[in-house]
Protein backbone atom coordinates (compact mmCIF):
# COMPACT_ATOMS: atom_id res chain seq x y z
CA UNK A 1 0.00 0.00 0.00
CA UNK A 2 2.96 2.41 0.76
CA UNK A 3 4.42 1.62 -2.48
CA UNK A 4 1.50 2.23 -4.20
CA UNK A 5 1.29 5.56 -2.48
CA UNK A 6 4.31 6.22 -3.37
CA UNK A 7 4.34 5.49 -7.12
CA UNK A 8 1.37 7.05 -7.38
CA UNK A 9 2.93 10.43 -5.70
CA UNK A 10 5.34 10.11 -7.94
CA UNK A 11 3.58 10.12 -11.00
CA UNK A 12 1.61 12.82 -10.24
CA UNK A 13 4.62 14.85 -9.56
CA UNK A 14 6.69 13.91 -12.64
CA UNK A 15 2.90 14.12 -14.93
CA UNK A 16 2.45 17.84 -13.49
CA UNK A 17 6.42 18.50 -12.69
CA UNK A 18 6.98 20.10 -16.80
CA UNK A 19 3.83 20.71 -17.97
CA UNK A 20 2.19 24.16 -16.74
CA UNK A 21 -1.01 24.84 -18.40
CA UNK A 22 -1.02 26.35 -22.20
CA UNK A 23 -1.16 30.24 -22.22
CA UNK A 24 -4.27 31.28 -23.66
CA UNK A 25 -2.62 34.51 -24.95
CA UNK A 26 -0.93 33.52 -28.12
CA UNK A 27 1.70 36.02 -28.23
CA UNK A 28 2.85 33.56 -25.24
CA UNK A 29 2.49 30.22 -27.11
CA UNK A 30 5.65 28.40 -29.11
CA UNK A 31 5.66 26.35 -31.73
CA UNK A 32 7.21 23.41 -29.42
CA UNK A 33 3.95 24.32 -26.37
CA UNK A 34 6.22 23.47 -23.66
CA UNK A 35 5.73 25.55 -20.97
CA UNK A 36 6.85 25.16 -17.29
CA UNK A 37 6.27 27.80 -14.48
CA UNK A 38 9.33 28.57 -12.31
CA UNK A 39 9.06 25.83 -9.67
CA UNK A 40 8.91 23.33 -12.18
CA UNK A 41 11.46 25.15 -13.91
CA UNK A 42 13.64 24.55 -10.86
CA UNK A 43 12.91 21.05 -10.78
CA UNK A 44 13.53 20.29 -13.76
CA UNK A 45 16.86 21.71 -13.28
CA UNK A 46 17.39 19.74 -9.82
CA UNK A 47 16.48 16.52 -10.93
CA UNK A 48 18.08 16.35 -14.87
CA UNK A 49 20.65 18.77 -14.25
CA UNK A 50 23.50 19.13 -16.62
CA UNK A 51 21.07 17.43 -19.26
CA UNK A 52 18.93 21.05 -19.28
CA UNK A 53 20.26 24.21 -20.33
CA UNK A 54 18.61 26.95 -18.11
CA UNK A 55 18.98 30.16 -19.86
CA UNK A 56 18.00 33.81 -18.09
CA UNK A 57 16.93 35.78 -21.04
CA UNK A 58 16.91 39.12 -19.35
CA UNK A 59 19.16 42.15 -20.08
CA UNK A 60 22.56 41.84 -17.86
CA UNK A 61 21.72 45.19 -16.15
CA UNK A 62 18.63 44.09 -15.29
CA UNK A 63 20.11 40.96 -13.72
CA UNK A 64 22.44 43.43 -11.95
CA UNK A 65 19.77 45.70 -10.43
CA UNK A 66 17.39 42.88 -9.59
CA UNK A 67 18.93 39.73 -8.95
CA UNK A 68 19.96 36.55 -10.29
CA UNK A 69 19.88 32.81 -9.50
CA UNK A 70 22.92 30.62 -9.87
CA UNK A 71 20.66 27.45 -10.72
CA UNK A 72 20.55 28.96 -14.32
CA UNK A 73 23.44 27.68 -16.46
CA UNK A 74 23.66 31.00 -18.46
CA UNK A 75 23.17 34.38 -19.32
CA UNK A 76 22.01 35.08 -23.12
CA UNK A 77 19.93 38.36 -23.03
CA UNK A 78 16.69 38.44 -26.04
CA UNK A 79 16.23 42.40 -25.68
CA UNK A 80 19.28 44.47 -24.84
CA UNK A 81 18.33 48.12 -23.56
CA UNK A 82 19.50 50.90 -26.00
CA UNK A 83 19.24 53.91 -23.54
CA UNK A 84 19.78 56.12 -26.21
CA UNK A 85 16.13 55.98 -27.21
CA UNK A 86 12.74 55.53 -25.97
CA UNK A 87 10.26 53.29 -26.81
CA UNK A 88 7.51 53.89 -29.38
CA UNK A 89 4.36 54.91 -27.46
CA UNK A 90 2.48 53.62 -25.51
CA UNK A 91 5.39 52.20 -23.34
CA UNK A 92 6.96 54.40 -21.42
CA UNK A 93 10.36 52.74 -21.03
CA UNK A 94 13.61 52.96 -23.09
CA UNK A 95 13.88 51.13 -26.24
CA UNK A 96 14.95 47.27 -26.44
CA UNK A 97 16.56 46.20 -29.01
CA UNK A 98 17.34 42.60 -30.21
CA UNK A 99 20.34 40.60 -29.88
CA UNK A 100 20.85 39.30 -33.22
CA UNK A 101 23.74 36.60 -31.61
CA UNK A 102 20.71 35.26 -29.91
CA UNK A 103 20.43 32.09 -31.59
CA UNK A 104 24.40 31.24 -32.03
CA UNK A 105 25.09 32.34 -28.67
CA UNK A 106 22.22 29.34 -27.64
CA UNK A 107 23.90 26.95 -29.97
CA UNK A 108 27.43 27.84 -28.54
CA UNK A 109 26.19 27.77 -25.04
CA UNK A 110 24.81 23.59 -25.88
CA UNK A 111 27.82 22.96 -27.59
CA UNK A 112 30.11 23.96 -24.46
CA UNK A 113 28.22 21.94 -22.25
CA UNK A 114 28.54 18.44 -24.58
CA UNK A 115 25.01 19.28 -24.99
CA UNK A 116 23.42 18.57 -28.82
CA UNK A 117 19.85 20.08 -30.02
CA UNK A 118 17.43 17.68 -28.59
CA UNK A 119 18.19 19.04 -25.07
CA UNK A 120 15.91 20.70 -23.26
CA UNK A 121 16.26 24.03 -22.75
CA UNK A 122 14.16 26.34 -20.48
CA UNK A 123 13.89 30.14 -21.27
CA UNK A 124 12.97 32.43 -18.44
CA UNK A 125 12.38 36.07 -18.43
CA UNK A 126 11.25 38.70 -15.86
CA UNK A 127 7.52 37.99 -16.37
CA UNK A 128 6.81 35.30 -18.98
CA UNK A 129 4.80 37.55 -21.07
CA UNK A 130 6.62 39.68 -23.45
CA UNK A 131 10.12 37.91 -23.66
CA UNK A 132 9.70 34.35 -23.43
CA UNK A 133 7.75 33.19 -25.87
CA UNK A 134 9.40 35.80 -28.93
CA UNK A 135 12.55 34.68 -28.12
CA UNK A 136 11.62 31.02 -28.44
CA UNK A 137 11.10 32.30 -32.06
CA UNK A 138 14.51 33.03 -33.16
CA UNK A 139 15.42 29.17 -31.86
CA UNK A 140 12.58 28.53 -34.55
CA UNK A 141 14.07 26.15 -38.03
CA UNK A 142 17.03 25.25 -36.77
CA UNK A 143 16.75 22.19 -35.22
CA UNK A 144 15.71 22.59 -31.61
CA UNK A 145 14.10 19.75 -30.68
CA UNK A 146 12.85 20.84 -26.49
CA UNK A 147 12.31 24.54 -26.00
CA UNK A 148 10.45 25.07 -22.67
CA UNK A 149 9.30 28.99 -21.70
CA UNK A 150 8.77 29.87 -18.57
CA UNK A 151 5.33 31.07 -18.01
CA UNK A 152 5.59 33.29 -14.79
CA UNK A 153 9.43 34.54 -15.00
CA UNK A 154 11.48 35.77 -12.00
CA UNK A 155 9.59 38.14 -10.56
CA UNK A 156 6.46 37.28 -11.94
CA UNK A 157 2.89 38.92 -13.49
CA UNK A 158 1.23 42.00 -11.76
CA UNK A 159 -1.53 42.05 -8.93
CA UNK A 160 -4.24 43.95 -10.69
CA UNK A 161 -6.17 45.17 -7.70
CA UNK A 162 -5.55 46.65 -4.24
CA UNK A 163 -3.44 48.56 -2.54
CA UNK A 164 -0.58 46.54 -4.27
CA UNK A 165 -1.65 46.95 -7.21
CA UNK A 166 0.53 47.00 -10.32
CA UNK A 167 3.32 45.30 -7.88
CA UNK A 168 5.21 42.15 -8.90
CA UNK A 169 3.88 39.71 -6.39
CA UNK A 170 1.07 37.29 -8.18
CA UNK A 171 3.81 34.42 -8.85
CA UNK A 172 7.45 33.65 -10.25
CA UNK A 173 10.94 32.50 -8.96
CA UNK A 174 11.45 35.31 -6.43
CA UNK A 175 7.97 34.76 -4.76
CA UNK A 176 8.45 31.06 -4.53
CA UNK A 177 11.23 31.73 -2.49
CA UNK A 178 13.16 30.07 -4.54
CA UNK A 179 17.11 30.55 -4.53
CA UNK A 180 17.61 34.22 -5.26
CA UNK A 181 20.66 36.68 -4.56
CA UNK A 182 22.40 39.89 -5.97
CA UNK A 183 25.44 38.32 -6.40
CA UNK A 184 25.85 37.96 -10.09
CA UNK A 185 28.20 34.52 -11.38
CA UNK A 186 30.64 36.56 -13.65
CA UNK A 187 31.45 33.35 -15.74
CA UNK A 188 27.56 32.86 -16.35
CA UNK A 189 27.10 36.64 -17.41
CA UNK A 190 26.59 37.65 -20.76
CA UNK A 191 29.19 40.45 -21.87
CA UNK A 192 28.08 43.43 -24.12
CA UNK A 193 30.57 44.33 -26.92
CA UNK A 194 31.28 47.06 -29.40
CA UNK A 195 30.67 45.32 -32.05
CA UNK A 196 27.69 44.00 -31.11
CA UNK A 197 26.53 47.26 -30.19
CA UNK A 198 27.98 48.51 -33.75
CA UNK A 199 26.02 45.50 -35.71
CA UNK A 200 22.82 46.58 -33.36
CA UNK A 201 23.34 50.43 -34.97
CA UNK A 202 23.66 48.96 -38.37
CA UNK A 203 20.52 46.66 -38.11
CA UNK A 204 18.10 49.65 -36.73
CA UNK A 205 20.23 52.18 -39.61
CA UNK A 206 19.60 49.16 -41.91
CA UNK A 207 15.79 48.57 -41.29
CA UNK A 208 15.45 52.54 -41.51
CA UNK A 209 16.94 52.48 -45.08
CA UNK A 210 15.00 49.54 -46.37
CA UNK A 211 11.76 51.66 -44.93
CA UNK A 212 12.53 54.60 -47.02
CA UNK A 213 13.29 52.92 -50.19
CA UNK A 214 10.26 50.60 -50.30
CA UNK A 215 8.24 53.78 -49.42
CA UNK A 216 9.54 55.75 -52.37
CA UNK A 217 9.37 52.84 -54.79
CA UNK A 218 6.06 52.27 -53.70
CA UNK A 219 5.40 55.69 -54.38
CA UNK A 220 7.00 56.29 -57.48
CA UNK A 221 5.11 52.89 -58.58
CA UNK A 222 1.67 54.58 -57.43
CA UNK A 223 2.04 57.84 -59.33
CA UNK A 224 3.25 56.19 -62.25
CA UNK A 225 0.16 53.94 -62.19
CA UNK A 226 -1.92 56.81 -61.81
CA UNK A 227 -0.43 59.16 -64.28
CA UNK A 228 -0.20 56.52 -67.23
CA UNK A 229 -1.73 52.95 -66.23
CA UNK A 230 0.82 50.04 -65.63
CA UNK A 231 2.72 49.99 -69.11
CA UNK A 232 4.10 53.29 -67.62
CA UNK A 233 4.84 52.30 -64.59
CA UNK A 234 6.66 49.80 -65.85
CA UNK A 235 8.86 51.86 -67.87
CA UNK A 236 9.57 54.06 -64.21
CA UNK A 237 10.16 51.17 -62.40
CA UNK A 238 12.97 50.17 -64.86
CA UNK A 239 14.69 53.57 -64.90
CA UNK A 240 14.00 55.12 -61.37
CA UNK A 241 14.50 51.52 -59.20
CA UNK A 242 18.15 51.77 -59.78
CA UNK A 243 18.74 55.10 -59.38
CA UNK A 244 16.45 55.57 -56.05
CA UNK A 245 18.68 52.42 -54.81
CA UNK A 246 21.52 54.26 -55.33
CA UNK A 247 20.69 57.63 -54.21
CA UNK A 248 19.60 56.45 -50.70
CA UNK A 249 22.67 54.42 -50.64
CA UNK A 250 24.74 57.61 -50.82
CA UNK A 251 22.55 59.27 -48.18
CA UNK A 252 22.75 56.27 -45.55
CA UNK A 253 26.41 55.43 -45.94
CA UNK A 254 25.04 51.54 -46.84
CA UNK A 255 24.60 49.78 -50.17
CA UNK A 256 21.17 48.99 -50.74
CA UNK A 257 19.50 46.62 -53.53
CA UNK A 258 16.89 44.58 -54.36
CA UNK A 259 17.40 41.01 -55.67
CA UNK A 260 15.57 37.54 -56.01
CA UNK A 261 16.08 34.16 -57.11
CA UNK A 262 13.33 34.62 -59.91
CA UNK A 263 14.67 38.22 -60.97
CA UNK A 264 13.42 40.65 -63.44
CA UNK A 265 15.95 42.53 -64.05
CA UNK A 266 19.43 40.52 -64.85
CA UNK A 267 21.11 43.19 -62.26
CA UNK A 268 18.93 41.62 -59.41
CA UNK A 269 20.44 37.97 -59.71
CA UNK A 270 21.57 37.35 -56.07
CA UNK A 271 25.29 36.13 -54.86
CA UNK A 272 25.81 32.82 -53.78
CA UNK A 273 25.36 33.92 -49.90
CA UNK A 274 22.27 36.09 -50.56
CA UNK A 275 20.75 32.93 -52.45
CA UNK A 276 21.41 30.46 -49.41
CA UNK A 277 19.62 33.52 -47.02
CA UNK A 278 16.54 33.50 -49.95
CA UNK A 279 16.62 29.94 -49.57
CA UNK A 280 16.53 29.65 -46.07
CA UNK A 281 13.77 32.43 -45.71
CA UNK A 282 11.59 30.26 -48.17
CA UNK A 283 12.28 27.05 -46.25
CA UNK A 284 10.85 28.94 -42.81
CA UNK A 285 7.54 30.45 -45.14
CA UNK A 286 7.25 27.17 -46.00
CA UNK A 287 7.09 25.86 -42.66
CA UNK A 288 4.64 28.70 -41.48
CA UNK A 289 7.19 31.68 -40.55
CA UNK A 290 6.02 35.45 -41.34
CA UNK A 291 7.31 36.91 -43.71
CA UNK A 292 6.83 40.29 -42.83
CA UNK A 293 8.67 39.87 -39.86
CA UNK A 294 11.57 37.89 -41.42
CA UNK A 295 15.29 39.37 -41.69
CA UNK A 296 18.87 37.92 -41.58
CA UNK A 297 21.71 40.39 -40.30
CA UNK A 298 25.77 38.87 -39.88
CA UNK A 299 29.14 40.69 -39.72
CA UNK A 300 31.14 38.55 -41.89
CA UNK A 301 34.88 38.27 -42.44
CA UNK A 302 36.42 36.93 -45.38
CA UNK A 303 40.19 37.49 -46.12
CA UNK A 304 40.96 39.95 -43.29
CA UNK A 305 37.81 42.56 -44.52
CA UNK A 306 35.03 42.25 -42.40
CA UNK A 307 31.18 42.95 -43.93
CA UNK A 308 27.68 44.00 -42.44
CA UNK A 309 25.26 42.08 -44.20
CA UNK A 310 21.37 42.32 -43.78
CA UNK A 311 18.67 41.13 -45.79
CA UNK A 312 14.73 41.66 -45.40
CA UNK A 313 12.14 39.67 -47.10
CA UNK A 314 9.73 41.21 -49.38
CA UNK A 315 6.42 39.66 -49.77
CA UNK A 316 4.14 39.89 -52.87
CA UNK A 317 1.28 42.22 -52.39
CA UNK A 318 -2.11 42.52 -54.17
CA UNK A 319 -0.97 45.52 -56.42
CA UNK A 320 2.30 43.40 -57.34
CA UNK A 321 0.46 40.77 -58.61
CA UNK A 322 -0.39 42.88 -61.81
CA UNK A 323 3.41 42.33 -62.79
CA UNK A 324 4.45 39.55 -61.45
CA UNK A 325 1.68 36.95 -61.44
CA UNK A 326 1.06 34.25 -63.90
CA UNK A 327 -1.62 35.91 -65.77
CA UNK A 328 -1.19 39.43 -66.56
CA UNK A 329 -2.69 41.65 -69.03
CA UNK A 330 -1.50 41.56 -72.60
CA UNK A 331 -0.62 45.35 -72.82
CA UNK A 332 1.28 44.84 -69.58
CA UNK A 333 3.10 41.38 -70.62
CA UNK A 334 4.04 42.89 -74.36
CA UNK A 335 5.96 45.82 -72.26
CA UNK A 336 7.82 43.52 -70.03
CA UNK A 337 9.01 41.64 -72.76
CA UNK A 338 10.06 44.22 -74.33
CA UNK A 339 12.19 45.32 -71.70
CA UNK A 340 13.33 42.69 -69.67
CA UNK A 341 13.18 39.41 -72.64
CA UNK A 342 14.98 37.17 -70.32
CA UNK A 343 12.26 37.94 -67.16
CA UNK A 344 11.73 35.47 -64.38
CA UNK A 345 9.89 37.37 -62.19
CA UNK A 346 6.83 36.00 -63.20
CA UNK A 347 4.03 33.34 -61.32
CA UNK A 348 3.88 34.89 -57.99
CA UNK A 349 0.56 34.66 -55.41
CA UNK A 350 -0.25 36.97 -53.02
CA UNK A 351 2.04 36.26 -49.53
CA UNK A 352 5.06 34.59 -51.81
CA UNK A 353 8.42 35.18 -50.86
CA UNK A 354 9.11 37.66 -54.41
CA UNK A 355 12.49 38.52 -53.04
CA UNK A 356 14.94 40.57 -50.77
CA UNK A 357 16.40 44.14 -49.80
CA UNK A 358 19.70 43.84 -49.03
CA UNK A 359 22.04 46.16 -47.77
CA UNK A 360 25.76 45.86 -46.96
CA UNK A 361 28.47 47.85 -45.65
CA UNK A 362 32.40 47.48 -45.78
CA UNK A 363 33.62 47.35 -42.37
CA UNK A 364 37.39 47.86 -43.31
C1 LIG B 1 3.90 48.12 -62.94
C2 LIG B 1 4.49 46.82 -62.85
C3 LIG B 1 5.05 46.39 -61.52
C4 LIG B 1 4.39 46.29 -60.35
C5 LIG B 1 2.93 46.63 -60.05
C6 LIG B 1 5.34 45.76 -59.40
N1 LIG B 1 6.54 45.54 -60.00
FE1 LIG B 1 8.18 44.70 -59.17
N2 LIG B 1 9.23 45.03 -60.83
C7 LIG B 1 8.72 45.62 -61.98
C8 LIG B 1 9.81 45.92 -62.88
C9 LIG B 1 9.69 46.58 -64.23
C10 LIG B 1 10.99 45.49 -62.23
C11 LIG B 1 12.41 45.60 -62.73
C12 LIG B 1 13.00 46.88 -62.15
C13 LIG B 1 14.42 47.13 -62.57
O1 LIG B 1 14.71 47.04 -63.75
O2 LIG B 1 15.22 47.41 -61.68
C14 LIG B 1 10.59 44.94 -60.95
C15 LIG B 1 11.47 44.42 -60.04
C16 LIG B 1 11.12 44.01 -58.78
C17 LIG B 1 12.06 43.46 -57.83
C18 LIG B 1 13.56 43.35 -57.96
C19 LIG B 1 13.99 41.98 -58.30
C20 LIG B 1 13.80 41.63 -59.77
O3 LIG B 1 13.01 40.72 -60.01
O4 LIG B 1 14.43 42.26 -60.62
C21 LIG B 1 11.33 43.16 -56.70
C22 LIG B 1 11.87 42.56 -55.43
C23 LIG B 1 9.97 43.53 -56.99
N3 LIG B 1 9.87 44.01 -58.26
C24 LIG B 1 8.95 43.40 -56.09
C25 LIG B 1 7.70 43.94 -56.28
C26 LIG B 1 6.70 44.02 -55.24
C27 LIG B 1 6.87 43.50 -53.82
C28 LIG B 1 5.61 44.64 -55.79
C29 LIG B 1 4.33 45.02 -55.08
C30 LIG B 1 4.45 45.91 -53.95
C31 LIG B 1 5.94 44.93 -57.18
N4 LIG B 1 7.21 44.49 -57.43
C32 LIG B 1 5.06 45.53 -58.08
C33 LIG B 1 7.40 45.88 -62.24
C34 LIG B 1 6.42 45.92 -61.28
Amino acid sequence: MKYKIFLLAGVLACSSAFAAEKPADPKKQTSWNLYVDSKEAYTMKKEQGDKVLFIDIRDPIEIMFTGFTDVVDVNIPFKLSTPSQWHKPPKQVFKMTTNPDFESLVAKALKDRGLDKSAPIILMCRSGGTRGAPSSKMLEGKGYKNVYVVTDGFEGGKIKKGEKKNWRLKNGWKNANLPWSYKLNKEKMFFRTAELDQKMALISASKQTIGKFAKTLKGELKKAVKEGGLTNAISVCSKKATPIAQDISKQQGLTIKRVSIKNRNPANVPTEWQRKVLEDFALKHAKGADLKKMAYAQIVETDGKKQFRFVKAIPTGKLCLKCHAEKIDAKVEAKLAELYPDDKARGFKQGDLRGAFVVTKDLN
